[in-house]
This record gives C-alpha cells, sequence and structure tokens, in this order.
C-alpha cells in the first residue's frame, strides 16, 4: 500500500468528459441518491425504456429474503431485446458483431443478418425438440455461431448452459448431467496457437455419460474428421439450410431462466448460477452504457471468451441489447506473435478495449516493441476485470495501450451479479490504480467483520451487498439449500460476496480477493477441493492439498501438495498426475507445481492446514501462522525441509 500509484489520482480527461453520458461526479452522486432513494421507481423507469415488453410489468420487486423477482408480471424476450428491437431503426444494417477467427478471417453480420441465422437456428433448434425451459449445452470455440446459439436458446426460452472450450469431457458430462441438458451444441474444432482443439471428440466422450443428451448440432468450424452418430449429431448447416428465418420471439416471463452458468465454489462440486430474464438483461445492458460510456459509432472489443459471465454480459447480451458493434477473436493474444490484439485494435479500429490483468501483466512480459509497432490512437478508453489489477499493471495499461489519454474502468463483479457492481464511470470518477472506486447506482455494498459490524474506513473486512439488484443470482440449479447457505446466511440479511475488500476514506472500493476456498488463476475462479478431487481419484494419491501461490503473470499459481498411497514421488508420477487433474477438469487447472509429501500439516480435529502450506508454497521463511492447533510438528519440518 505505501507505492504512491495507489494514492494518486487520475482525473477523468476533460474532452471525455464533456460528451459522456454521465459527466460528472456530481452526476453520478445525483443518480446513485435516486437509487437509494427508491430503487425501484429507478429500475422500473430504466427497464421501461431499455426493454421491450410484450406485457408491461405489474410489480418492479418482490423481495422474499433471499429470492428476488424483479419486473413481476411482465413479458420480453432476451433475444428480442438484443436484435428485433433495433431492425425498426437505422441500425438494422449495423455492424452487430465483427468477428475475427485466429487464423485472420474475419466475417461482419449485421443486425439484420444476426437476425435472420438467430432465427433458423432457433427454428433448427425447435426441429429437435427443443422447448421452453429446456437445457442445452455450448461448447464451442469463439466464433459468431457461440452468440448465435445462445441467442437463439433466449428466443425460443431455453436454458443456456455455455461451457467455456478448454473443459474436459468429464467436465462437459458433470455440467450436462447435473442440468439434465437435452442438447449439446459445439463444432468440429476451434483454432488456438495454429492448432486445431478438438472439441467433438471431447462431446464424444462427454455423451458416453450424458444419458440425458438426445441431439448433438456440430458447427464445421475447421474441417478436421469428426464422427457422426446417425441420428444423435446434426450438421449446423444441414439444420439451418432447410429452417425458416421466421421465427418470433417467444414472450417470457420476467423471471424465466434464461441461462445457468457453472462456477467454482468452495466444495468439490460446480455450482450452476441461474439468470433470468428481465432483471440480468436490464441490468447488463445499464451497465454496459454507464462504465463503457457506449457511443453508436464505436467498435467495443471484450477480450473474455463467451464460456465465462464476461463473455455473457459484455460481449453478447449488454452490448447487442445497447445497439453496439461487438468484437469477437477466436483465438490466443500471441499468435501468430505477441501483438496480435494490437493488430486487431489496429485493423478494425477499437474504441473500447476491455481485457484482464492477467492479459495485461503478459504484454508487459512480452516487451513494448509489440504495442510500438501498431496504431493505437482509435481506443478511447480501456477495462479491466476478473482480478484486482496491481498498480504497475494499471498504469503500463495507461501509459502504454492509453498513451496517458484514456481512461481506465476497473470492474469488480462476479459471475453471482450478473454484471458490473463498481467501477469507475469514466467522464465522472477519478481513478485510483488498483481502486475499483465506487459502486454503481442501485448497489449497495457495505464492508462487515466477523460479528457484521461495519468497519471503519480503511479496514479490511468481508464484502456485503446489502439490497437486491436486477442481476443478481436467482439461485443455484437444483441446489436451493446451497444457495442460501453460500450468500445468504453469514451476514444477516446481506448477500456475501466472497472477497476480502477495504473502503478507504475518499468512499473508494479496494478489493484484496477471495475469502474462501477459491483460487483466481489467470483471472478464472477454481476450487481447490474440485483439484483436491481431482486428484484423489486417481489411484497413487491417498491425500491432496491444493493451494493458491502467488504468481506475476497469473496472479495465482496452483500448487498442491500430495502424499502417495503407492507409487514413487518423483517427476514421472508428477507429469502422470499434472494430466489427469488436466482431464478430470480442464487446461486451466492443470497444477503449476506438485510436492510430494509423506503427511499434510493438520489440526487435531484433522483439518488440513492450508493457510500453513499457502506460507510454505509462497516460500515464506518465516510461518507467521499460529501453529499451535497443528497436531503434530514434525510434519512442518518435514514440508520445509522438503523445500530445500
Ligand atoms: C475477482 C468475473 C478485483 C473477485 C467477472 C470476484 C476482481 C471474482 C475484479 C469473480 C476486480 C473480479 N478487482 N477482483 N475488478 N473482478 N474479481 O465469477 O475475487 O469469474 O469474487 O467473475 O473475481 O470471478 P468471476
Amino acid at each position: 500500500m505505501a507505492e504512491s500509484a495507489e494514492t494518486s489520482l487520475f482525473p477523468p480527461p476533460e474532452e471525455f468528459s464533456q460528451q459522456a453520458r454521465v459527466k460528472s461526479l456530481a452526476e453520478y452522486e445525483q443518480l446513485y441518491a435516486e437509487a437509494e432513494r427508491d430503487p425501484e421507481g429507478f429500475w422500473g423507469r430504466l427497464a421501461r425504456q431499455q426493454l421491450h415488453w410484450f406485457e408491461p410489468f405489474q410489480e418492479v420487486l418482490r423481495w422474499n429474503e433471499p429470492y428476488a423477482e424483479w419486473f413481476v408480471g411482465g413479458k420480453t424476450n432476451v433475444s428480442y431485446n438484443c436484435v428485433d428491437q433495433h431492425l425498426a431503426t437505422w441500425r438494422r444494417n449495423k455492424a452487430a458483431i465483427i468477428w475475427e477467427g485466429e487464423p485472420g478471417d474475419t466475417r461482419t453480420l449485421t443486425y439484420q443478418q444476426l437476425h435472420d441465422q438467430v432465427c433458423r437456428f432457433a427454428n433448427g433448434l425447435k426441429s429437435l425438440g427443443v422447448d421452453s425451459g429446456d437445457v442445452v449445452s455450448i461448447y464451442m470455440p469463439m466464433v459468431p455461431e457461440l452468440a448465435i446459439a445462445m441467442l437463439a436458446c433466449a428466443r425460443i426460452g431455453a436454458v443456456h448452459s455455455v461451457i467455456f472450450g478448454g473443459f474436459s469431457s468429464e467436465a462437459i458430462a458433470d455440467r450436462n448431467q447435473d442440468a439434465s441438458a437435452k442438447v449439446v451444441i459445439t463444432a468440429d474444432a476451434g483454432w488456438r496457437r495454429g492448432q486445431q482443439l478438438p472439441l467433438k471428440a471431447s462431446v464424444d466422450d462427454a455423451l458416453e455419460k450424458s444419458p440425458t443428451v438426445k441431439h448433438c448440432v456440430v458447427l464445421r468450424r475447421c474441417g478436421n474428421e469428426v464422427t457422426m452418430r446417425e441420428g444423435r449429431d446434426h450438421w449446423w448447416h444441414d439444420l439451418v439450410e432447410q429452417a425458416s428465418e421466421d421465427c418470433p420471439a417467444r414472450p417470457q416471463d420476467s423471471e424465466d431462466p434464461l441461462f445457468i452458468l457453472y462456477t467454482s465454489g468452495s466444495t468439490g462440486k460446480p455450482k450452476g448460477i441461474q439468470h433470468t430474464t428481465a432483471g440480468y438483461n436490464l441490468f447488463a445492458t445499464q451497465t454496459f452504457q454507464w462504465v463503457f460510456d457506449h457511443r453508436d459509432e464505436d467498435v467495443y472489443w471484450c477480450t473474455a471468451d463467451c464460456g465465462w459471465i464476461t463473455g455473457h454480459s459484455y460481449i453478447v447480451y449488454g452490448p447487442l441489447t445497447a445497439g453496439a458493434t461487438t468484437l469477437m477473436y477466436e483465438g490466443a493474444p500471441n499468435w501468430p506473435d505477441e501483438g496480435r490484439f494490437w493488430d486487431i485494435v489496429d485493423k478494425h479500429k477499437v474504441n473500447i478495449f476491455y481485457t484482464a490483468p492477467t492479459a495485461i501483466r503478459a504484454f508487459i512480459k512480452w516487451g513494448d516493441e509489440h504495442v510500438e509497432k501498431r496504431d493505437l490512437s482509435s481506443l478511447r478508453m480501456l477495462g479491466s476485470v476478473g482480478e484486482p489489477i496491481n498498480p504497475a499493471a494499471w498504469l503500463w495499461y495507461h501509459d502504454k495501450i492509453g498513451k496517458g489519454g484514456c481512461p481506465i474502468v476497473d470492474t469488480w463483479w462476479q459471475t453471482e451479479t450478473g454484471g458490473i457492481m463498481m467501477s469507475p464511470l469514466p467522464g465522472a470518477t477519478a481513478t485510483k490504480p488498483g481502486s475499483c472506486t465506487r459502486p454503481l447506482p442501485g448497489v449497495m455494498p457495505r464492508i462487515v467483520d466477523e460479528e457484521h459490524n461495519q468497519v471503519a474506513a480503511g479496514e479490511q473486512g468481508m464484502l456485503v451487498i446489502t439490497q437486491p439488484w436486477p442481476g443478481m443470482l436467482r439461485g443455484i440449479w437444483g441446489d436451493p439449500e446451497r444457495y442460501q447457505k453460500q450468500y445468504w446466511s453469514t451476514v444477516p440479511n446481506c448477500y456475501l460476496a466472497g472477497d476480502n475488500a477495504m473502503c478507504d476514506e475518499d468512499g473508494y472500493y479496494w478489493i484484496f480477493g477471495r475469502l474462501d476456498d477459491v483460487l483466481n488463476v489467470s483471472g478464472h475462479r477454481l476450487s481447490t477441493t474440485e483439484i483436491e478431487s481431482a486428484l484423489v481419484s486417481h489411484p497413487t494419491v491417498a491425500e491432496a492439498a491444493a493451494v493458491g501461490r502467488p504468481d506475476d503473470l497469473k496472479g495465482e499459481a496452483v500448487a498442491v501438495f500430495v502424499t502417495l498411497s503407492s507409487g514413487d514421488p518423483g517427476e514421472e508420477l508428477a507429469g502422470v498426475l499434472r494430466k489427469h487433474v488436466r482431464a478430470q477438469i480442464g487446461a486451466h487447472a492443470t497444477p503449476d507445481e506438485i510436492r510430494f509429501s509423506a503427511a499434510l500439516p493438520k489440526t487435531r480435529s484433522g483439518k488440513i492446514m492450508r493457510r500453513l502450506l499457502r506460507d510454505i508454497a509462497a516460500g515464506k521463511e518465516e510461518i507467521a501462522q499460529d501453529t499451535s492447533t497443528l497436531e503434530d510438528y514434525s510434519v512442518l519440518a518435514k514440508l520445509r525441509g522438503d523445500e530445500e
């Protein structure tokens, strides 16, 4: 905290403020006060402005803690709001999606073209018997058809569950099973660093363990050989060829489920976070407009993958409802070289750029020459999401990418919150590197201690949200008890975010990371328990403990401590176990470091002392933790001895 960068204040550039939607701190404060005074009036007004209503809602909020219903009685459709509502305006021929594939192929879809494709694919899904309320898993590369598939589901009331393309077949099968998915949509493969990721092959394995799945739709992307099972597997192009372009959006109830998105919690089983129709749609759209100060002529690029919440809310649903031009890129940032992102910015004249701190740290490592060779003058503002951004990375982003003239929005939010909760407004809020600054209008955060009392300015505590908001999760798929317990039972009448945070004297929030056993590796949430269960499912492993260790690039790296029941500790077995975790969860969960140990440090009641392992993994010489409950001191000595 002593770094001077953290205390410097970067006011919004004057020219930016003059043209912004929210032009000053006073305007922000006025909005905030309005939302605080009359949340229902505030959100009701915005919902009527932003969304199309087939039938008006009768009540803005019905709050029966922890269950919220927003815009009760109203009927709308998210696909209609994203696409159809623009067709009667000049935006009909505006680019909705500009896409670039990793090999360099590009496609642009206007709102009209997007509409036609969404309708045809929605009809294709209907022809497979997909109906309102059915769950459809989507496991695809970052191609326009991924967005089309999401919008097609929304159009007919099907509930999508997008599974990030890096997950293994085991993980796909688990998710299909948990959600009782009826259909899986995939592609033959996707491009990543010049290689073809064989998506259909992973789905084939998953479908052996997915009894609920009756059909699989396959997009031809790479042209690689795939096996198609008669009666079950269908080519995307065959399905849409026969389908009509006429598929009216089905009026959905405000609270009908829109999607499930699995995320890691503090147990081994991923949680299916549930979002519904109207509240989510409004929140994603409204926050997109506030935070990115979007204007119609902008090209907006969020570098996330649609497999994560950022892709849902800020590649697809928020930008399209707002009538924006959203750019999608299929591949890696370092292919064919480390300047690829800046080539894309230059080529498509990107104005708003939204990425993750882990990417920024990689660019710093790769060297400024990649940036300096490209023309980035189209950029007018920058964003960051997924993990705390360290001030050094913030300053590099500001100087090298923004050339000192672009406001940066550091956006704090979660899969559960549906949209951005805290962030600067680029024309209104002076920023401090490393702080997500202040809550958006309608968001009521508080920092509390173990006794649930609000802590003083400058003190750390648990971050909670004290009032419901339209984008909040509505539950965990099939597990209401876990929803209640996880989010609503720790601090009375408050949503528990699970982050450790502080609010300073100026009312600026600082997020320090998770309070639970969730790691944030390159902006991806991973549960330590999930990694541990993957490890102990291997026959040689008796016991395992996974912890996070600070990492310059990834934020956190995965370190695991393993005790064996058989086999020889050493590099060979470590390699086998790494591969095993990759096969159980996915490449992003692969342990960075495996340490074999004869025993793990435990409390007298048998709980593994993770905090101690964290210190050891971080290479701390002195163990600052209280070790008075440690059952066997010699374990600690051995573990530290192993280190040498
Ligand atoms: C962390 C991603 C600091 C945080 C949208 C949160 C952040 C978790 C920030 C949610 C930020 C996200 N500053 N920390 N700007 N944004 N986080 O569900 O720990 O993948 O709880 O949602 O990421 O991760 P999730």
